[in-house]
Protein backbone atom coordinates (compact mmCIF):
# COMPACT_ATOMS: atom_id res chain seq x y z
CA UNK A 1 0.00 0.00 0.00
CA UNK A 2 2.46 2.57 -1.09
CA UNK A 3 1.25 6.32 -1.48
CA UNK A 4 2.53 9.21 -3.89
CA UNK A 5 2.40 12.42 -3.97
CA UNK A 6 1.45 14.37 -7.53
CA UNK A 7 2.42 17.87 -7.71
CA UNK A 8 1.93 18.22 -11.47
CA UNK A 9 4.91 19.13 -14.15
CA UNK A 10 7.93 21.25 -13.36
CA UNK A 11 7.05 20.66 -9.47
CA UNK A 12 9.05 18.53 -6.84
CA UNK A 13 9.08 18.68 -3.09
CA UNK A 14 12.99 18.37 -2.07
CA UNK A 15 14.04 14.53 -1.04
CA UNK A 16 13.14 14.81 3.15
CA UNK A 17 9.58 17.05 1.95
CA UNK A 18 8.92 14.33 -0.19
CA UNK A 19 9.33 11.54 2.18
CA UNK A 20 7.38 13.13 5.05
CA UNK A 21 4.56 14.12 2.30
CA UNK A 22 3.92 10.98 1.57
CA UNK A 23 3.98 9.73 5.24
CA UNK A 24 1.36 12.31 5.83
CA UNK A 25 -0.91 11.36 2.86
CA UNK A 26 -0.49 7.65 3.56
CA UNK A 27 -1.76 8.08 7.25
CA UNK A 28 -5.02 9.93 5.39
CA UNK A 29 -5.69 6.76 3.15
CA UNK A 30 -5.01 4.43 6.21
CA UNK A 31 -7.56 6.57 8.33
CA UNK A 32 -10.07 6.68 5.65
CA UNK A 33 -9.64 2.76 5.22
CA UNK A 34 -10.30 2.43 8.70
CA UNK A 35 -13.81 4.39 8.55
CA UNK A 36 -14.79 2.47 5.42
CA UNK A 37 -13.65 -1.08 6.41
CA UNK A 38 -13.69 -2.37 9.81
CA UNK A 39 -15.33 -4.82 11.85
CA UNK A 40 -17.32 -5.20 15.26
CA UNK A 41 -15.88 -8.46 17.26
CA UNK A 42 -19.86 -9.16 17.71
CA UNK A 43 -22.03 -7.60 14.88
CA UNK A 44 -19.41 -9.35 12.34
CA UNK A 45 -19.13 -12.86 14.21
CA UNK A 46 -22.32 -14.56 14.67
CA UNK A 47 -20.93 -16.36 17.91
CA UNK A 48 -24.07 -18.73 18.58
CA UNK A 49 -24.11 -19.74 15.00
CA UNK A 50 -24.22 -23.87 14.26
CA UNK A 51 -20.97 -24.50 12.46
CA UNK A 52 -19.12 -21.54 15.03
CA UNK A 53 -19.98 -24.26 18.16
CA UNK A 54 -16.19 -25.05 19.47
CA UNK A 55 -16.33 -28.92 19.97
CA UNK A 56 -12.77 -29.63 21.70
CA UNK A 57 -12.58 -32.81 20.42
CA UNK A 58 -13.47 -31.98 16.53
CA UNK A 59 -10.84 -33.42 14.27
CA UNK A 60 -10.31 -29.75 12.74
CA UNK A 61 -8.42 -28.64 15.73
CA UNK A 62 -5.68 -31.38 15.17
CA UNK A 63 -2.09 -30.52 14.03
CA UNK A 64 -1.09 -31.79 10.49
CA UNK A 65 2.21 -32.99 9.63
CA UNK A 66 2.79 -29.38 8.53
CA UNK A 67 3.32 -28.28 12.33
CA UNK A 68 6.41 -28.83 13.72
CA UNK A 69 4.70 -30.72 16.98
CA UNK A 70 1.91 -32.48 14.57
CA UNK A 71 4.76 -33.72 12.96
CA UNK A 72 6.63 -35.95 15.92
CA UNK A 73 5.97 -39.71 16.33
CA UNK A 74 4.90 -38.78 20.23
CA UNK A 75 2.10 -36.25 18.71
CA UNK A 76 0.59 -38.79 16.34
CA UNK A 77 0.94 -41.80 18.91
CA UNK A 78 -1.93 -39.59 21.40
CA UNK A 79 -5.22 -40.63 21.38
CA UNK A 80 -7.40 -38.28 18.48
CA UNK A 81 -9.00 -36.83 21.19
CA UNK A 82 -6.16 -35.76 22.65
CA UNK A 83 -4.70 -34.47 19.48
CA UNK A 84 -7.71 -32.11 19.18
CA UNK A 85 -7.56 -30.86 22.39
CA UNK A 86 -3.68 -30.38 22.22
CA UNK A 87 -4.41 -28.71 18.85
CA UNK A 88 -7.34 -26.26 20.67
CA UNK A 89 -5.31 -25.75 23.49
CA UNK A 90 -2.39 -24.29 21.80
CA UNK A 91 -4.67 -22.19 19.32
CA UNK A 92 -6.20 -20.61 22.61
CA UNK A 93 -3.11 -20.19 24.29
CA UNK A 94 -2.08 -18.20 21.33
CA UNK A 95 -5.31 -15.81 21.31
CA UNK A 96 -4.65 -15.37 25.07
CA UNK A 97 -0.88 -14.00 24.20
CA UNK A 98 -2.73 -12.15 21.12
CA UNK A 99 -5.32 -10.31 23.99
CA UNK A 100 -1.64 -9.87 26.01
CA UNK A 101 0.05 -8.27 23.60
CA UNK A 102 -2.58 -6.05 22.30
CA UNK A 103 -3.05 -4.54 25.40
CA UNK A 104 0.33 -3.48 25.87
CA UNK A 105 0.32 -2.00 22.14
CA UNK A 106 -2.72 0.03 22.69
CA UNK A 107 -1.58 1.29 25.95
CA UNK A 108 1.78 2.08 23.88
CA UNK A 109 -0.30 3.54 20.73
CA UNK A 110 -2.01 5.66 23.61
CA UNK A 111 1.04 7.11 25.19
CA UNK A 112 2.17 8.07 21.58
CA UNK A 113 -0.82 9.21 20.51
CA UNK A 114 -0.46 11.47 23.86
CA UNK A 115 2.81 13.36 22.82
CA UNK A 116 1.03 14.22 19.11
CA UNK A 117 0.15 18.10 18.47
CA UNK A 118 -3.15 18.94 17.42
CA UNK A 119 -3.60 18.37 13.31
CA UNK A 120 -1.36 15.43 13.70
CA UNK A 121 -2.79 12.90 11.58
CA UNK A 122 -0.67 10.43 12.92
CA UNK A 123 -3.15 10.64 16.38
CA UNK A 124 -6.06 10.14 14.02
CA UNK A 125 -4.77 6.81 12.73
CA UNK A 126 -3.33 5.56 16.09
CA UNK A 127 -6.64 6.64 17.58
CA UNK A 128 -8.79 4.19 14.85
CA UNK A 129 -5.57 1.59 15.40
CA UNK A 130 -6.42 1.30 19.05
CA UNK A 131 -10.27 1.19 18.55
CA UNK A 132 -9.50 -1.96 16.47
CA UNK A 133 -7.10 -3.70 18.61
CA UNK A 134 -9.78 -3.05 20.77
CA UNK A 135 -11.95 -5.35 18.47
CA UNK A 136 -9.25 -7.98 17.91
CA UNK A 137 -8.86 -8.59 21.71
CA UNK A 138 -12.55 -8.81 22.22
CA UNK A 139 -12.81 -11.40 19.34
CA UNK A 140 -9.94 -13.11 20.92
CA UNK A 141 -11.00 -12.85 24.63
CA UNK A 142 -14.68 -14.31 23.61
CA UNK A 143 -13.15 -17.22 21.47
CA UNK A 144 -11.04 -18.37 24.88
CA UNK A 145 -13.91 -18.20 26.82
CA UNK A 146 -15.62 -20.21 24.29
CA UNK A 147 -13.16 -23.24 24.26
CA UNK A 148 -13.34 -23.60 27.85
CA UNK A 149 -9.42 -23.65 28.76
CA UNK A 150 -8.21 -21.28 31.23
CA UNK A 151 -5.38 -20.51 29.60
CA UNK A 152 -3.08 -17.68 31.36
CA UNK A 153 -0.69 -16.24 28.43
CA UNK A 154 2.73 -14.69 29.28
CA UNK A 155 4.11 -13.45 32.11
CA UNK A 156 6.16 -11.97 29.64
CA UNK A 157 3.68 -9.55 28.13
CA UNK A 158 2.47 -8.02 31.30
CA UNK A 159 6.50 -7.58 32.75
CA UNK A 160 7.86 -6.21 29.11
CA UNK A 161 4.56 -4.72 28.40
CA UNK A 162 4.55 -2.99 31.79
CA UNK A 163 7.46 -1.66 32.02
CA UNK A 164 9.77 -0.91 29.03
CA UNK A 165 7.02 -1.02 25.58
CA UNK A 166 4.73 1.42 27.13
CA UNK A 167 7.39 3.57 28.06
CA UNK A 168 9.30 3.65 24.96
CA UNK A 169 6.41 4.35 23.03
CA UNK A 170 6.92 7.90 24.68
CA UNK A 171 10.48 7.99 25.05
CA UNK A 172 11.56 6.47 21.70
CA UNK A 173 9.24 5.71 19.43
CA UNK A 174 11.29 3.74 16.79
CA UNK A 175 12.10 1.15 19.17
CA UNK A 176 8.52 1.02 20.41
CA UNK A 177 7.35 -0.07 16.72
CA UNK A 178 9.97 -2.24 16.24
CA UNK A 179 8.58 -4.27 19.18
CA UNK A 180 4.90 -3.66 17.58
CA UNK A 181 6.11 -5.31 13.97
CA UNK A 182 8.27 -8.01 16.16
CA UNK A 183 4.54 -9.23 17.21
CA UNK A 184 2.26 -8.09 14.40
CA UNK A 185 4.38 -9.57 11.53
CA UNK A 186 4.90 -13.30 12.83
CA UNK A 187 1.34 -13.48 13.84
CA UNK A 188 0.28 -12.28 11.00
CA UNK A 189 2.73 -14.29 8.35
CA UNK A 190 1.62 -17.48 10.54
CA UNK A 191 -2.00 -16.84 9.98
CA UNK A 192 -1.55 -15.61 6.24
CA UNK A 193 0.36 -19.23 5.65
CA UNK A 194 -2.55 -21.07 7.63
CA UNK A 195 -5.06 -19.46 5.34
CA UNK A 196 -3.33 -20.17 2.22
CA UNK A 197 -2.87 -23.96 3.37
CA UNK A 198 -5.98 -25.74 2.27
CA UNK A 199 -5.89 -27.84 5.53
CA UNK A 200 -9.48 -27.67 6.94
CA UNK A 201 -9.70 -24.75 9.18
CA UNK A 202 -12.84 -24.36 11.63
CA UNK A 203 -14.99 -21.78 10.54
CA UNK A 204 -14.96 -20.20 13.71
CA UNK A 205 -11.15 -19.69 13.61
CA UNK A 206 -10.86 -18.75 9.48
CA UNK A 207 -13.77 -15.92 10.44
CA UNK A 208 -11.19 -14.89 12.96
CA UNK A 209 -8.07 -15.24 11.18
CA UNK A 210 -9.40 -12.94 8.18
CA UNK A 211 -10.69 -10.27 9.94
CA UNK A 212 -7.64 -9.77 11.86
CA UNK A 213 -5.03 -9.85 8.47
CA UNK A 214 -7.70 -7.16 6.56
CA UNK A 215 -6.89 -4.86 9.62
CA UNK A 216 -3.39 -5.85 10.55
CA UNK A 217 -2.58 -4.93 6.77
CA UNK A 218 -2.87 -1.19 7.93
CA UNK A 219 -1.36 -1.62 11.30
CA UNK A 220 1.48 -2.79 9.68
CA UNK A 221 1.79 -0.66 6.73
CA UNK A 222 1.80 2.06 9.20
CA UNK A 223 4.63 1.09 11.60
CA UNK A 224 6.78 0.13 8.20
CA UNK A 225 6.00 3.56 7.57
CA UNK A 226 6.37 5.16 10.21
CA UNK A 227 9.63 3.79 10.27
CA UNK A 228 11.06 4.28 6.92
CA UNK A 229 10.08 8.03 7.68
CA UNK A 230 11.22 8.45 11.36
CA UNK A 231 14.56 6.47 11.67
CA UNK A 232 16.57 8.38 8.75
CA UNK A 233 16.21 11.59 11.02
CA UNK A 234 17.40 9.91 14.09
CA UNK A 235 20.83 11.22 15.96
CA UNK A 236 23.40 8.63 15.21
CA UNK A 237 23.62 7.61 19.10
CA UNK A 238 19.81 6.60 19.00
CA UNK A 239 20.34 4.62 15.71
CA UNK A 240 22.92 2.60 17.02
CA UNK A 241 20.49 1.87 20.34
CA UNK A 242 18.01 0.60 17.64
CA UNK A 243 20.23 -1.77 16.02
CA UNK A 244 21.46 -2.90 19.38
CA UNK A 245 17.99 -3.61 20.75
CA UNK A 246 16.47 -4.83 18.04
CA UNK A 247 17.83 -7.97 18.27
CA UNK A 248 17.58 -7.98 21.83
CA UNK A 249 13.58 -7.36 21.80
CA UNK A 250 13.04 -9.68 18.53
CA UNK A 251 14.99 -12.79 19.35
CA UNK A 252 12.93 -13.54 22.73
CA UNK A 253 9.70 -12.54 21.30
CA UNK A 254 9.81 -15.14 18.32
CA UNK A 255 10.80 -17.57 20.77
CA UNK A 256 8.18 -16.88 23.17
CA UNK A 257 5.33 -17.08 20.09
CA UNK A 258 6.00 -19.44 18.41
CA UNK A 259 6.71 -22.53 21.02
CA UNK A 260 4.16 -24.03 22.82
CA UNK A 261 3.27 -22.25 26.44
CA UNK A 262 4.24 -23.95 30.12
CA UNK A 263 0.97 -25.27 31.10
CA UNK A 264 0.82 -27.11 27.54
CA UNK A 265 3.74 -29.20 27.87
CA UNK A 266 2.70 -29.87 31.28
CA UNK A 267 -1.10 -30.28 30.26
CA UNK A 268 0.00 -32.73 27.75
CA UNK A 269 2.94 -33.87 29.45
CA UNK A 270 4.69 -33.55 26.31
CA UNK A 271 8.77 -34.82 26.55
CA UNK A 272 11.50 -32.94 26.91
CA UNK A 273 12.96 -34.87 24.04
CA UNK A 274 9.91 -34.60 22.31
CA UNK A 275 10.05 -30.69 22.22
CA UNK A 276 13.82 -30.04 21.34
CA UNK A 277 12.30 -32.57 18.26
CA UNK A 278 10.19 -30.23 17.49
CA UNK A 279 11.35 -26.93 18.72
CA UNK A 280 14.57 -26.27 19.77
CA UNK A 281 17.13 -28.63 17.25
CA UNK A 282 14.44 -28.26 14.75
CA UNK A 283 15.83 -26.65 11.59
CA UNK A 284 12.45 -26.65 10.11
CA UNK A 285 10.86 -25.54 12.98
CA UNK A 286 14.07 -22.20 12.73
CA UNK A 287 13.47 -21.91 9.15
CA UNK A 288 9.68 -21.22 10.30
CA UNK A 289 10.93 -18.32 12.69
CA UNK A 290 13.47 -17.17 9.94
CA UNK A 291 10.34 -16.68 7.92
CA UNK A 292 8.14 -15.09 10.16
CA UNK A 293 10.73 -12.38 10.66
CA UNK A 294 12.23 -12.15 7.19
CA UNK A 295 10.24 -8.79 6.43
CA UNK A 296 10.95 -7.32 9.51
CA UNK A 297 14.45 -8.70 9.32
CA UNK A 298 14.52 -6.51 5.61
CA UNK A 299 13.05 -3.42 6.97
CA UNK A 300 15.49 -3.21 9.75
CA UNK A 301 18.19 -3.79 7.10
CA UNK A 302 16.34 -0.98 4.71
CA UNK A 303 16.44 1.42 7.50
CA UNK A 304 20.24 1.11 8.91
CA UNK A 305 19.84 -0.88 12.08
CA UNK A 306 21.14 -3.60 11.09
CA UNK A 307 25.24 -3.09 11.57
CA UNK A 308 28.49 -5.02 10.87
CA UNK A 309 28.85 -5.02 15.22
CA UNK A 310 24.68 -6.03 15.57
CA UNK A 311 24.46 -9.00 13.08
CA UNK A 312 26.20 -11.50 15.94
CA UNK A 313 23.18 -10.15 18.09
CA UNK A 314 20.97 -11.36 15.96
CA UNK A 315 22.87 -14.59 15.38
CA UNK A 316 22.77 -15.08 19.23
CA UNK A 317 19.28 -14.47 19.10
CA UNK A 318 19.12 -17.22 16.31
CA UNK A 319 17.26 -14.51 13.87
CA UNK A 320 19.95 -14.10 11.52
CA UNK A 321 19.50 -15.17 8.03
CA UNK A 322 21.85 -13.36 4.89
CA UNK A 323 19.76 -11.42 2.60
CA UNK A 324 17.04 -12.55 0.97
CA UNK A 325 16.17 -12.65 -3.01
CA UNK A 326 17.71 -9.19 -4.57
CA UNK A 327 18.04 -7.40 -0.89
CA UNK A 328 21.40 -5.77 -0.18
CA UNK A 329 22.63 -6.82 3.51
CA UNK A 330 24.76 -4.69 5.01
FE1 LIG B 1 -4.72 -7.07 16.21
FE1 LIG C 1 -2.46 -4.65 14.93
Amino acid sequence: MEATITLGPGYALPEEEQIAATYQHLLRRLSHQSVVKHFDAYADIDWDADEYRIDPEDPRWELDEDDVLGATAWYRAQAQATRARLGLHLVATKMKTGVQFENALQRGLLEFAFTRPNGSPEFRYVYHEVIEEGQHSLMFQEFVNRTGFDVPGLGFWDRLGARRVVAAARRFPALFFIFVLGGEDPIDHVQRTVLRSGHPIHPLLRRIMQIHVTEEARHLCFARHYLRAEVPRLRAAARASLALQAPLVLGPMAQLMMRPSRQVVRTYGIPDEVIAEAYTSNPRHRQDMLAALGKLRDLCREVGIVTPWSVPLWRVAGIWQEERDGDRGR
